[in-house]
């Protein structure tokens, strides 16, 4: 067992994403994994050095980028997923210009009425149509989303054409049919029954780049120095991180991975992806989940590797003799345990390399649980750097996460945390 010291109160809140919904450009995109940019500022307080050099793993929204930026850090970040790559891209272009936003919303006004478009799809219940028992967005707000779309893709400037793609991926859950159940998409109550016309979906886009977008580029205080845009890469970090970034030269990393719980964020963010043309097809969308760490079963992985844990081992022992007596409703949830780990161990190790000495790393995951046997990630994590040559200096509990009802029972609630490193 390592240090646990109690953070709920100071962490409690800023572990989540929701802090940033009233943050200017934080929050142009609602994502849902992740922190505060909170809880970056309470890191910066505690590094007690100047001109640190930073690194993000799993960029997602682009947060932890962000907000250094904004501090004038440098920070390589790291992305597999196509939509949170635009986003935190996005986010992190210090050259807008209000009247070129103007000009291009007004271009997007005028063509977007007379454009003309087909509702094609490889996907089947993402349009309405006859025929279907479910769709994601009725008729006329399909075809307003599409005209957006195709619209927004004729603006020849590459940063205003990717600035109006995300005010438009940012309101498409709340014009579709759906809404975020947790992990995963589900069908909003009485969803057959709403009556969205496409100007109600041309004013939520206005609205969204007007209200929220152009006003914050217009009130954001001093100009950004720092850009970590050009830091930012869209490739898997267990390959991208060796290659782009120097050994030992990294004072900080700021980072929360997927968690292990079965599912990855193309099912969350399936509808944007689909709508937006990200992944076009299902191939695609293979290809996409091949790249992600492992912490999902959408996939069945052909890899025998084994770390050398013992932690881990004594997990997947009690797992395997749990799931015996237990009917599996997914057979690959072992591997998938298994995996998760091998990638840690991948992602700890190349972060030794790159690090300078002192260099600490804020480690932000969650337990999780399976066939009523808790998989201690924050403890297997810690055990797994320090293999890797870290010391821990602690694990900060932060939170306790619901699982399942039925895991609840027996295996409690799920600690969330940040484990503490140092080279
Ligand atoms: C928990 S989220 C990070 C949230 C982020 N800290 C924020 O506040 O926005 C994890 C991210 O890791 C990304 N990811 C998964 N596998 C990856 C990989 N192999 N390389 C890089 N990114 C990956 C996911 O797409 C997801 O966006």
């Amino acid at each position: 067992m390592y240090k646990h010291v109690d953070y709920y109160k100071t962490y409690g809140r800023i572990m989540q994403f929701n802090k940033n919904k009233k943050e200017p450009i934080h929050r142009w995109y609602p994502f849902v994994e992740g922190y505060s940019k909170e809880f970056i500022q309470s890191i910066l307080e505690e590094m007690n050095r100047e001109h640190l050099v930073c690194l993000e793993p799993f960029s997602g929204s682009g947060t932890t980028a962000l907000e250094l930026q904004n501090n004038g850090i440098p920070c390589y970040s790291f992305e597999v997923n196509p939509l949170m790559f635009l986003i935190a891209r996005v986010k992190l272009e210090n050259g807008y210009d209000l009247s070129r936003i103007d000009y291009w919303l007004n271009f997007v006004k005028n063509k977007r009425s007379t454009v003309q478009v087909t509702l094609q799809t490889e996907f089947n219940t993402l349009y309405e149509g006859e025929n279907k028992k479910k769709w994601n967005y009725n008729k006329e707000v399909g075809i307003a989303v599409e005209k957006l779309r195709v619209t927004v893709n004729m603006i020849d400037e590459e940063i205003y054409k990717e600035l109006f793609m995300v005010a438009l991926a940012a309101i498409l859950l709340e014009v579709s049919n759906l809404y975020r159940n947790g992990k995963c998409l589900s069908y909003k109550k009485k969803w057959k029954e709403r009556k969205l016309e496409e100007g109600n979906v041309y004013q939520l886009f206005d609205n969204k780049v007007l209200n929220e977008i152009r006003k914050d580029i217009e009130t954001a205080k001093q100009k950004v120095i720092q850009n970590n845009k050009v830091m930012l890469h869209h490739e898997d970090s267990r390959v991208g991180i060796e290659e782009k970034v120097e050994d030992g030269t990294i004072d900080l990393v700021i980072t929360s991975p997927p968690y292990l719980n079965s599912r990855d964020y193309t099912d969350t963010y399936m509808l944007e992806l689909k709508t937006l043309g990200f992944t076009g097809t299902s191939d695609e969308i293979r290809e996409l989940r091949e790249k992600t760490l492992r912490s999902h079963v959408q996939i069945k992985w052909k890899d025998d590797t084994k770390i050398n844990n013992e932690l881990l081992a004594k997990t997947i022992l009690k797992l395997e003799e749990a799931a015996k007596g237990i009917e599996q409703w997914n057979n690959s949830i072992i591997d998938m345990v298994r995996l998760y780990f091998v990638d840690m161990q991948k992602i700890f190790s190349v972060l030794y390399k790159k690090m300078k000495n002192n260099g600490r790393v804020y480690f932000n995951v969650s337990n999780s649980a399976y066939f009523n046997v808790l998989i201690n990630t924050l403890e297997i994590c810690s055990s797994i750097a320090e293999n890797e040559g870290f010391k821990v200096i602690e694990i900060r509990d932060a939170r306790e996460l619901n699982t399942s009802p039925q895991q609840q029972k027996q295996v409690g609630k799920l600690l969330e945390g940040v484990i503490v490193l140092e080279k």
